[in-house]
């Protein structure tokens, strides 16, 4: 039996790729085709890819030209295939020409004349679907963020809005306007990114789905639990999507991190302890200190451990206690949190002025996951077992400076009409924003 091998994403399942299916059947007996997987893909620069995994092999199975389908998930794995199946012929689209020469060691390359005039990239651009956005808020993140929506499709930066024109006249592309108010800002455009300090978060986001926009806020949502619980029911029922822009939510590596132990790779999880901290000299600190603008290292950072900790212990942790080292001004410098769950504890640290190790650890029955500082741009972590044969280290691409995660995110529940991101859930958002409550009612609050 002569088999035959060939790999592709296969989005928005097009003639091209039925052409290309039937001419490598036709080469032999028995045709497997390697499906990229989504984080694979992503990892190699394909971010706009708009079916998900399951669809899209859906898709290549439905042609009926194929006898097995696998998943295609990392770089080289196309020689292990070729070998573990005892393939006779590696088939690829002439686009290819020349590329996998290499695998002639291992059996026969044909290059298959690809079906001109489409493709899935062609098919994406065509669909029409192009989300206008504005911008609220243009400061630090704002900048790198604006820089980052050239890098995800379906996406074009219309509007921008601050306080202080010059801030946004700095930012603006060449087809973007400088709106003159927030309402008009939104006005212009299908969806916001809310980019302001952290008061402005909530009046800004449920003016905004109010007119049926959608919303992408920064991190932290809010600094309410009602307050959050309010923005996501308005979200509901005005039909937008509402995504809380935590940028370590949207990364890749974070997720698959997150994967690996949700299927048990260290055993059940028992602890968690993430930190970060910041020593930048009180001048750089001016905002993330100021006590009118909810400064502190809690409102400023907290969003970042609890996401590792919520996403893995849940929503319903039965008590919190916060020890914090307070300034002159009454704004954390330290804080220290302890999370008891029912059979399970986590803590966190974060500093702003005060310095710690920032890592991640999640310890498990079976072993304990390590991610070095800084852990919130995840592009490395290793899981370690007592007997340290079985550990393993895992390396991911992080694109500076990374929000172009959360956006494509974004971008991609807009498109696909789908309301909410199993990356952070309504849920988890909300219960964050508790936390950020409850230190600021002083609850189960012990200053240092
Ligand atoms: N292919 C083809 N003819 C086309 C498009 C793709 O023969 N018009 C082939 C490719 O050469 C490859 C396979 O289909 O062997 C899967 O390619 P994939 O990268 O999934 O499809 P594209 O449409 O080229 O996707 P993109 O635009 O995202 O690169």
């Amino acid at each position: 039996m002569k088999k035959v091998i060939t790999y592709g994403t296969y989005d928005l399942l097009h003639e091209g790729h039925v052409n290309l299916l039937r001419r490598a059947k036709e080469l032999g007996d028995y045709l497997i085709v390697g499906v990229t997987n989504d984080s694979f893909d992503r990892e190699r620069g394909k971010l706009n890819v708009r079916n998900n995994v399951l669809e899209r092999v859906e898709a290549v199975k439905a042609t009926g030209f194929v006898d097995e389908v696998i998943i295609e998930d990392y770089v080289g794995q196309k020689i292990d295939d070729i070998l573990k199946y005892d393939v006779d012929i590696f088939a690829i689209g002439s686009d290819w020409e020349g590329k996998f020469d290499y695998l002639k060691e291992f059996c026969e390359v044909v290059y298959l004349p690809r079906t001109e005039g489409v493709s899935s990239t062609m098919l994406r651009a065509e669909s029409e679907i192009m989300v206008r956005l504005g911008v609220v808020g243009c400061g630090r993140i704002a900048e790198r963020f604006v820089a980052e929506t050239s890098k995800v499709d379906a996406v074009r930066l219309t509007a921008l809005y601050d306080t202080n024109r010059e801030a946004a006249e700095h930012l603006a592309t060449p087809n973007c306007r400088i709106a003159e108010s927030f309402e008009e800002l939104v006005e212009m455009v299908d969806a916001v990114y809310i980019a302001t300090p952290h008061l402005m978060h909530y009046p800004q986001a449920r003016y905004a789905i109010k007119q049926n926009r959608h919303v992408l806020c920064e991190t932290p949502l809010v600094l309410s639990g009602n307050e959050a619980e309010e923005l996501y029911r308005l979200a509901e029922e005005y039909g937008v999507v509402l995504l809380e822009a935590n940028k370590t939510a949207y990364c890749p590596a974070f997720n698959h991190l997150i994967t690996l132990i949700k299927s048990g790779l260290i055993g059940d999880v028992v602890g968690i302890d993430a930190s970060e901290s910041k020593l930048w000299g009180e001048e750089n600190l001016k905002r993330e200190l100021d006590p009118t603008m909810s400064g502190g290292s809690l409102y400023e950072m907290g969003s970042y451990p609890l996401l590792p900790i919520i996403r893995l212990m849940g929503t319903k942790y039965e008590n919190i206690n916060l020890y914090s080292r307070l300034n002159d001004d009454g704004v954390d410098v330290y804080t220290r949190g302890i999370i008891r769950f029912r059979s399970a504890v986590a803590s966190f640290q974060l500093g702003l002025g005060v310095k710690t190790e920032g890592n991640l650890v999640i310890s498990g029955t079976k072993g304990y996951a390590y991610v070095p500082s800084p852990w919130w741009k995840t592009d490395y972590f290793e899981l370690r077992y007592e007997d340290q044969n079985l550990n393993k280290k895992y390396f991911y691409k992080w694109d500076e400076p990374g929000l172009r995660y959360e956006l494509q995110e974004f971008v991609a529940c807009i498109v696909n009409r789908r309301m909410s991101s199993a990356r952070l859930r309504p849920q988890e958002s909300i219960a964050m924003a508790r936390i950020m409550q409850q230190f600021n009612d002083r609850e189960n609050f012990f200053e240092l």
